[in-house]
């Protein structure tokens, strides 16, 4: 296989960590980045060979300060794995603040909009590239009272499709991965609110969530890690344009 250069945002911790790993265990160069220092400066320190920045991929002049750093050793990016997605507020869309619609959009869709503006020419002039964008299973079932979440990544597919369509005569693919109930902090953070909420036990919550899931599973980052590196690779050469749920079949949220 083709050793490529490979852009993860949001590789802190669970899936953009798993495949920073994965990309750099089969001898891909690999660079990522994270909002959060401390998280970016574990994965750097367990993982020799692999380079980051500290960057906010919602904020254009941190975005631009990325890939100077990124390209100043890669050259050029072969492959970019938009991870990078915030819950957002949750609520009633009238008791919703407009600072938190935008700081939604901007961590979830205008990132993307500024790492692939980035990334694209090196592979136009290459005439080959893979871009994988992360939406979610609520997009199929449209959760209700997260509507900057799940407005942001309704833009993430479009976003998805429509560049899959302008780039595909360049080489260049564009598929999005949508996760189910990730088996990691964030999820648990979310069940554990919800249980909070409605005075049950977690574990009642989560056996309620995994009802709505057709395979009663949560997924691990790994997972998710693995089909992303399968998009990425040769065998995957005709794939574009695509919404591919990791998710055991997300039937209904609530
Ligand atoms: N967790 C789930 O159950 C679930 C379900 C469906 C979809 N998703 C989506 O899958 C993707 C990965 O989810 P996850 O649960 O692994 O995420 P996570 O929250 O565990 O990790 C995301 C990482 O991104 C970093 N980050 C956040 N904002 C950033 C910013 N503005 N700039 C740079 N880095 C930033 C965080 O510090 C963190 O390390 C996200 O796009 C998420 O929306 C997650």
């Amino acid at each position: 296989m083709t050793r490529q250069n490979v852009l993860v945002t949001g590789a802190g911790q669970s899936v953009g960590r798993s495949m920073a790993e994965k990309f750099l265990a089969r001898g891909d160069r690999v660079h990522v980045c994270d909002l959060d220092q401390r998280l970016l400066d574990g994965v750097l320190a367990a993982n020799p060979g692999l380079r980051g920045t500290v960057c906010d991929v919602g904020d254009e002049a941190a975005v631009a300060r990325l890939f100077d750093e990124a390209l100043g050793w890669l050259g050029h990016v072969d492959v970019l794995v938009n991870t990078v997605g915030i819950s957002g507020p949750r609520g009633p869309i009238e008791g919703l603040s407009f600072a938190d619609w935008r700081a939604t959009m901007a961590a979830n869709l205008d990132s993307m909009f500024l790492t692939i503006r980035q990334a694209v020419p090196g592979m136009k002039r290459n005439g080959r590239g893979a871009i994988v964008n992360f939406s979610t299973g609520s997009t199929k079932t449209v959760m209700p009272f997260r509507t900057p979440y799940n407005a942001s990544k309704a833009g993430v597919e479009g976003l998805t499709r429509t560049l899959a369509r302008e780039l595909g005569p360049h080489g260049i693919r564009v598929n999005a991965i949508l996760p189910g109930a990730i088996d990691n902090q964030r999820f648990t953070n979310v069940i554990t609110r919800i249980a909070e909420q409605s005075g049950r036990s977690v574990a009642e919550v989560e056996a309620e969530q995994l009802q709505f899931i057709s395979m009663r599973t949560k997924i691990q980052p790994a997972e998710i890690a693995d089909m992303v590196l399968f998009l990425c690779s040769d065998a995957a050469r005709h794939v574009s344009g695509q919404l591919i749920g990791v998710d055991g079949n997300i039937e209904w949220e609530s």
